[in-house]
């Protein structure tokens, strides 16, 4: 039996980097997967090639009346929701004297607001299929503090404090769903490009240049472990912050 056979997902930010892989994952372990996205065109397209029960759906994560919808329409087509990962991110450059107070909101309207309002909607729709697993997309930016991008830094640092407190909310509820976050370094998708060049695209050859920077991992890296925490392999695992990092937060600073 394949390791999600059965279950519904639900994959923000499923049209690029991790999410696509994400859902790739999902979808080969049996799941039917739901891409969700604002960006319809890579999110068509990603549903296509994952192929078995994938669909695509129109998500703009800080819309509160779209994720009633996405989920309402994911259990109308599929009959029920077991996974959520809430991946969709945005990044920008910044340290906390240079970011603006617009960037600010916009990234925390994305990376947290996006998170809660997706464990909101998604938590009831998952106690009625009997329980379910949520996995955040935080950062080792949420660990160590990271100058250079003060709003991406606090925004995922408030994921990771909503996962324990989701996770927690369950427990005692006792309703069978599980939260997690995940932390990786660098990841190779277009989200590293733009931090590492400044431009607004990534291309296949600019994401290929920085494959052999030591800490850099390929989206599968981070999609084994959102299968895992999916899988009722981890069904003892709620609350956990999973390290994807080779080792960078355990290692000493250099010449100190
Ligand atoms: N790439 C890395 O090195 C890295 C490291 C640590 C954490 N992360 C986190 O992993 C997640 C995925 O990042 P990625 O590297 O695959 O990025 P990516 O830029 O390749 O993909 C992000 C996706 O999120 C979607 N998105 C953005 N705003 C949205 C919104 N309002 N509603 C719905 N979708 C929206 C984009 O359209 C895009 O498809 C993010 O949360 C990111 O912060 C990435």
């Amino acid at each position: 039996m394949a390791r999600v056979d059965g279950k519904v997902a639900i994959v923000t930010g499923g049209a690029s980097g991790m999410g696509a892989a994400d859902a790739e994952v999902l979808s080969r372990e049996g799941a039917s997967v739901v891409v969700a996205d604002l960006n319809e065109a890579d999110g068509r397209a990603v549903a296509e090639r994952v192929g078995g029960n994938a669909v695509f759906m129109k998500l703009d994560v800080t819309d509160e009346a779209n994720w009633q919808q996405v989920i309402a329409r994911t259990v109308e087509k599929f009959g029920r929701l077991d996974i959520l990962v809430n991946n969709a991110g945005v990044l920008a450059v910044g340290t906390v004297v240079d970011t603006t107070l617009e960037s600010w909101r916009m990234i925390n309207a994305v990376n947290s607001e996006g998170v809660f309002l997706g464990c909101k909607h998604a938590i009831p729709a998952m106690v009625e299929s009997g329980g379910g697993s949520i996995i955040n997309m935080s950062s080792v930016a949420a660990i160590h503090g990271q100058s250079f991008v003060a709003a991406y830094t606090a925004s995922k640092g408030a994921v990771r404090a909503l996962t324990k407190n989701v996770a927690m909310y369950c427990k005692e509820q006792k309703n069978g769903v599980r939260c997690n976050s995940i932390h990786p370094d660098g990841v190779a998708t277009p989200m590293i490009v733009k931090v590492a060049t400044g431009k607004d695209t990534a291309s296949e050859e600019d994401i290929e240049k920085l494959r052999h920077v030591e800490n850099i991992c390929e989206p599968v890296d981070i999609a084994n472990l959102v299968l895992y925490l999916a899988s009722d392999e981890s069904r003892y695992v709620t609350g956990a912050e999973m390290l994807v990092d080779n080792g960078s937060t355990i290692t000493p600073p250099v010449g100190v």
